[in-house]
């Protein structure tokens, strides 16, 4: 959580910072502050809230400076207020930090600092951080540098953090662990700081990201100095960004989430761009090639994930088991890096995440590298934190997702774990070739036939405005599409703050069914194949108590139609490929529910959109 940025060279820094907490908002929205040096030695701007108030309340203050750093914070520690907004200073206020991440430890070292004279004015762990960094400085005798490695070798848990020094006004120092930072370098010997890449890329496409434990030095037309926590020096790999600046804007839309929503054609064929040839009957994962014959003949497959990638994984699971016998466990990461989970060589590890940055994946996968297994990634974001600590992985291309709540890249990872799955399958001979050949001439559909679903969009809308303000509603799904109302769920409830619950059909006469009366709207999806009557059996049962049936069905489809008080359609498919298709209409409809009551649906409260603390 928390977007940090920081700037130095020979522009003003305060619009460069600010523009850049814009763009990091999602990230954390609690509070936003910048720092900056200049004649009068530190200013220092927070604001309790969005970006946009700290925006309006430094108008008409002196921020002038070509140094500055800047933070959108996302509390862990203390109450989102001004005072435990970032940056935070040193007692002596001749040093100025911002920090995305916990200082574990923090309570032990304030003692200490206490007993030593500090005086704290925040509640937060950060504050820690810094007073710590100025008791060293004082009492060694060191540079800030130097004093920053080694308050850090005396600190418990996650930090990227940014450091700047009225006595070196021409230096930024900043540093990693566990959280993720990405130095750009500019053309004009200036630098660009950020958690990730969408406050640099207007700027430069050349980058460094930083390294777990490493501490970078940057000087103003001197240049980028790269240490490990241990002091050695270490050469900086430069890498070219390849994102685009027109991928970060909202494109006429009102919302990122809707952009997103109906950028979706085109995300599920950039992701299956290369990797899927109808005509020659082939399916293959560039990133993974290499490890193809061991997913084939790994003795396990285990996901790890969180939140809507935890969805994805459930979606996988179906699929990788069905199409390659392969047994596969889905494990939400938090639980699983604290269970002492039984983890084989022959196991692979699949971690399933968009940011690349999810602070109990990434944990639930270094258990498992400890352990011997291979682990891969699933990752939408290039360059992050994930996509570099796994042997091996695959990209979503969805192309960046600014929206808290995922849309395109769940399908996205939908896609990329279906050509997993029809790519191990044929290798294996698990499936046969005109099983193969028909789920790969379906999957080429999918992006016309995910248009022709949005399509729907005004009915969706005015079923959202019937249902708008029940307090609760109930998906229901069966097989592959139960993961589905699961994310339909959770769509629900994280944007427009409703009370929702997915639940396999089966499972609601072993309790939810209690909940049923005419007020409780039950989103279900029953689309043509395997369970559908059982599913219309589940209508049924509903119907009886009075329930609303708002029914996802395949298009033609009389007999649902019959029982449902909505149905939405959505076109015929290979079953393998329903999840791709069925999703669409929870995300519209939790849209259009959020935006009318008033919510904000692109930072929902409460939330953020890279979860790097446990
Ligand atoms: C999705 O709508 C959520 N906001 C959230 O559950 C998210 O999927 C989860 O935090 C995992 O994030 P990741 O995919 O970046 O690892
Ligand atoms: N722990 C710090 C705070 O609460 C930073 C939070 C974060 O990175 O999410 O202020």
């Amino acid at each position: 959580m928390c977007g940090i940025v920081a700037y130095i060279g020979d522009k003003e820094a305060f619009p460069i910072v600010l523009k850049g907490l814009k763009r990091l908002e999602y990230r954390g929205y609690d509070s936003a502050g910048i720092a900056l040096i200049n004649n009068e030695g530190i200013a220092n701007f927070k604001q309790k809230g969005k970006v946009s108030f700290l925006e309006e309340y430094a108008e008409d203050k002196d921020s002038s400076g070509t140094i500055g750093i800047g933070h959108t914070r996302w509390a862990t520690h203390g109450l989102p207020n001004d005072v435990n907004a970032h940056p935070h200073l040193s007692g002596d206020g001749k040093i100025a930090l911002i920090h995305n991440g916990i200082i574990e430890n923090y309570d032990t070292l304030r003692e200490g600092l206490k007993a030593r004279g500090h005086v704290f004015h925040s509640e937060t762990d950060t504050e820690v951080l810094v007073h710590l960094i100025e008791d060293i400085k004082n009492n060694e005798k060191v540079s800030t540098a130097e004093a920053v490695r080694l308050a850090l070798n005396n600190v418990i848990g996650a930090y990227a953090i940014v450091v700047m020094s009225i006595e070196n006004p021409g230096q930024l120092i900043a540093a990693r662990k566990s959280s993720p930072l990405v130095i750009g370098i500019g053309k004009s010997g200036d630098f660009y700081l950020a958690s990730d890449a969408t406050p640099i890329v207007e700027y430069t496409n050349e980058v460094v990201y930083l390294d777990d434990e490493e501490i970078a030095i940057v000087e103003r037309n001197k240049g980028l100095r790269l240490y490990n926590i241990q002091n050695q020096e270490k050469t900086p790999y430069i890498q070219e960004l390849e994102l685009q600046l027109e991928a970060l804007e909202k494109g006429g839309y009102e919302h990122f989430m809707l952009k997103e929503i109906h950028e979706q054609p085109r995300s599920i064929r950039d992701c299956f761009r290369g990797r899927l040839n109808v005509d020659k009957g082939w399916v293959g994962l560039g990133g993974i090639k290499d490890y193809e014959q061991k997913l084939a003949n790994a003795n396990r497959i285990i996901m790890v994930a969180c939140g809507t990638s935890w969805h994805a994984a459930l979606v996988g699971e179906y699929l990788i088991e069905d199409l390659t016998r392969i047994p596969v466990e889905v494990e939400y990461a938090s639980e699983f890096r604290y269970r002492n989970p039984i983890i084989s060589e022959n196991d692979v590890v699949i971690a399933i995440s968009q940011s690349g940055e999810t602070a109990d994946t990434l944990a639930a996968l270094e258990l498992a590298k400890s352990k011997g297994a291979t682990i891969l990634g699933i990752c939408n974001v290039v360059g992050s934190s994930i996509s570099r600590i796994t042997d091996a992985g695959s990209y979503t291309h969805a192309g960046p997702e600014i929206g808290v709540a995922s849309t395109k890249a769940f399908t996205a990872q939908v896609t990329v774990l279906t050509l997993m799955a029809l790519a191990i399958g044929h290798r294996k001979g698990t499936i046969n070739e005109s099983k193969f050949r028909r789920i790969i001439s379906e999957l080429e559909l999918i992006p016309d036939k995910v248009a022709e679903v949005l399509r729907e969009n005004d009915h969706i809308e005015h079923i959202a405005s019937i249902y708008k303000d029940a307090a609760n509603a109930l998906y229901l799904g069966r097989g592959n599409s139960f993961p589905v109302a699961l994310e339909g769920a959770l769509k629900l409830k994280e944007i427009s703050y409703i009370h929702a619950e997915g639940y396999p059909a089966a499972e609601m006469k072993h309790g939810p069914i209690a909940l049923i009366d005419e007020e409780m709207p039950v989103y279900v999806i029953a689309t043509k194949g395997t369970s559908y009557e059982k599913v219309v059996s589940n209508i049924q049962e509903v119907k009886a108590r009075k329930g609303k049936i708002i029914a996802v069905v395949t298009k033609g489809d009389t007999q649902v139609k019959g029982m449902a008080d909505h149905v939405i359609e959505i076109p015929e498919t290979d079953e393998h490929l329903v999840p791709l298709l069925a999703t669409i209409p929870f995300q519209l409809l939790s849209y259009h529910v959020a935006v009318m009551r008033g919510c904000n649906v692109d930072q929902p409260r409460n939330l953020a959109k890279s979860v790097t603390v446990e």
